[in-house]
């Protein structure tokens, strides 16, 4: 990140519990412009709690499922679609290729790209952290989207 363009509107998936996106208000990024998501409410009232704890609590911490919803449902986030400058993902990804196809047949990796697409503005930043294993599939896969 220290060799990339300043991103304002920051969006972390998979958020855990948060600490990642703390750092990054604790070394200057403005903690407003920063969204963290998760579909488990733990996970989402943990980060709350830590933020808070460490004196970043105005960073934005939300349950939603990255596969299924949109941030722009969530409150004040309207403009969210096609908005994010970058679009953080640390583990999130290996816990989404590991999960079984649904009952029609789709695996919940296969949506992965296209919703990384839709959230990103054009020219914003896409950054992963996910086992070795995994990330010989990763090009392929957002090439498939055709449009990073
Ligand atoms: C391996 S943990 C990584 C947590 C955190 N990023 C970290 O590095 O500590 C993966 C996280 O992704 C969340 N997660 C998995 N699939 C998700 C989805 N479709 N939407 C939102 N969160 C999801 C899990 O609840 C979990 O908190």
């Amino acid at each position: 990140m220290a060799n990339a363009p300043h991103p304002q509107k920051i969006l972390e998936v998979g958020t855990g519990n948060g600490v990642l996106l703390c750092e990054l208000a604790k070394q200057g990024y403005d903690p407003t412009n920063l969204l963290g998501i998760d579909y488990s409410a733990g996970s989402i009232t943990l980060s709350q709690k830590i933020a808070q704890h460490r004196e970043v609590g105005q960073i934005s911490f939300e349950v939603l499922n990255f596969l299924t919803q949109d941030p722009s449902c969530l409150p004040g986030m309207q403009q969210a679609i096609g908005s994010w400058d970058l679009l953080l993902d640390k583990g999130t990804y290996d816990a989404i290729a590991l999960a079984e196809k649904d009952t029609t047949g789709v695996a919940p990796v296969d949506l992965y790209p296209g919703r990384v697409v839709r959230l990103l503005r054009p020219g914003g930043l896409f950054l992963i952290t996910c086992k070795p294993f995994l990330s010989k599939f990763i090009p392929s896969t957002l090439l498939i989207s055709n449009s990073l």
